[in-house]
């Protein structure tokens, strides 16, 4: 094993910076704890004119092809972020013979067959701790200290810029464009947060967690996918009536060989830890035959906490050297066999229904008749006041029921005129065993 871990960065910017500065600042325990010097020698940006703070001796390129062909570097450092150079880079550098660590989500939830792929035939490593959930260590967990199990569900809160908006509007009484404001204010969200309130984040990061958990390939153009753009503060405040948080949850779960899967805005009752899950941060919840139920919280990303994911793997390749393999970097020792998939929709659980109706004489039969023959029973169902153009929120919690139902039904009644509105509908998370014991 040589002295050196000699290393080439690809990106210089949140999460690339923050890994600078850790190396610097943490250099003697990491020294004790692998015994190698990790020393970068190229970083590569997209802007070479603009001035960086770096280590000297450090050499700066606009080339980040160049780390890939370079015979020094051993492992490159991938945290460009998007899919069109990053996953050339991640291939070449692999083709000749290096180790990456990436943080890219996007990039390992639809090239992820690829890359995987290309790691086991040139038998090196590839680290992604910091592609899902930030600074807590999922991948790890998953693949190695729970590897003993049956995993039955993986299901989080998996991106800090919805969960600190759904907090603002929980705890302030914003409604969704004031909260969002707030959000980019503090510098969680993007000028563009597209990626973050519609869902498309947390599922990247589901995805990856599902081949993890199942050992299975999940198709990500398959993953159900909704977000919380436009989300109304009445649903924030009715399921506060009825004891709930709304949440974007990631969730999967094995029914019998198959991955029923989705990212979606959720009612979450107030006892669960999930529930609780307040502000920027992040938490996935894991359930296996051996270990029970597990619940993992910390901060989903930002400079330092993305960076120390990043060193994790650093460190780990640093100490294990030369021996890489397929399972070390899926926790499988064969190629992922295409997930079984279980269609969101078809699963069940109890829903929250919000319609808005006129205050006239019959409505209540009506819906109750469409719903009857769906085969939806209510669980409890409020009217609240009328407005001033007679027009009421009825707010209805069903039974165990699927998504298909609740959605046939709805439409049923809004095309027939009984409902003035589309109907807003979430799932109820459904808490399995006893989560709230022991907080
Ligand atoms: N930010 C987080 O908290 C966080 C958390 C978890 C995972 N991640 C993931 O980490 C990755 C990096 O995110 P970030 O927030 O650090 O991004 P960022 O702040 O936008 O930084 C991107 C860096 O990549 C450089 N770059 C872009 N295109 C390049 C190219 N073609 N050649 C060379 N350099 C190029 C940029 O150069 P310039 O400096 O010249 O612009 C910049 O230094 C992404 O995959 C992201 O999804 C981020």
């Amino acid at each position: 094993m040589s002295q050196n871990l000699c290393i080439g960065l690809a990106g210089l910017g949140t999460v690339g910076s923050g890994l600078v500065e850790m190396l610097q600042k943490n250099h003697d325990e990491i020294l004790r704890r692998t015994g190698r010097e990790i020393t970068i020698k190229t970083v590569a940006v997209h802007n070479i004119a603009k001035k960086r703070d770096l280590p000297a001796g450090v050499h700066l390129t606009d080339d980040a092809m160049s780390l890939a062909d370079d015979p020094d570097i051993q492992v490159v450092v991938e945290l460009m972020g998007g899919t069109t150079v990053a996953r050339e880079l991640i291939l070449r550098a692999m083709r000749n013979g290096k180790s990456v660590v990436t943080a890219n989500k996007a990039l390992l939830a639809e090239y992820g067959r690829e890359i995987f792929a290309l790691a086991a035939e040139k038998n090196v490593a590839l680290g992604y701790e910091a592609s899902s959930a930030g600074a807590i260590p999922v991948i790890q967990t998953l693949r190695d200290s729970l590897a003993g199990n049956h995993i039955t569900s993986v299901m989080g809160i998996l991106n800090g810029t919805s969960n600190y908006i759904l907090s603002e509007m929980n705890n302030n009484g914003f409604d969704f464009p004031t909260a969002l404001k707030a959000a980019q204010d503090m510098g969680y969200a993007e000028a563009d947060p597209s990626l973050d309130i519609d869902g498309q984040d947390a599922a990247h990061k589901l995805a990856l967690l599902i081949r993890l958990a199942w050992g299975v390939h999940y198709d990500f153009s398959k993953l159900s996918i909704e977000g919380i753009r436009g989300l109304d503060p009445l649903d924030i405040q009715f399921a506060r009536e009825f004891g709930y948080r709304i949440k974007l949850i990631g969730q999967a779960r094995d029914e019998n060989g198959k991955i029923e899967a989705g990212v979606f805005p959720a009612l979450v009752h107030h006892s669960m830890l999930l529930a609780r899950v307040n502000g920027a941060y992040n938490a996935v919840r894991i359930e296996g035959n051996a270990v029970g139920s597990l619940f993992l919280h910390g901060l989903g990303a930002g400079s330092r906490p993305t960076a120390s994911a990043v060193l994790g793997d650093l460190l780990a390749i640093a100490r294990r050297d030369e021996v890489n393999s397929a399972e070390a970097n899926t926790g499988f020792i064969d190629a992922l066999p295409d997930a079984e998939i279980l269609p969101s929709d078809e699963t069940i659980s109890p829903w929250y229904t919000r319609a808005t109706v006129r205050d006239t004489y019959g409505v209540l039969r009506d819906i109750a008749t469409v719903f009857a023959d769906e085969g939806i029973s209510f669980a409890q169902l409020i009217q609240k006041a009328a407005s001033q153009d007679d027009c009421v929120s009825l707010v209805l919690m069903t039974h165990d029921t699927t998504g298909t139902a609740i959605k046939k039904a709805t439409r049923r009644l809004y095309e027939d005129g009984t409902l003035l509105v589309p109907a807003t509908c979430f799932r109820i998370l459904a808490a399995s065993g006893n989560e709230a014991e022991g907080v």
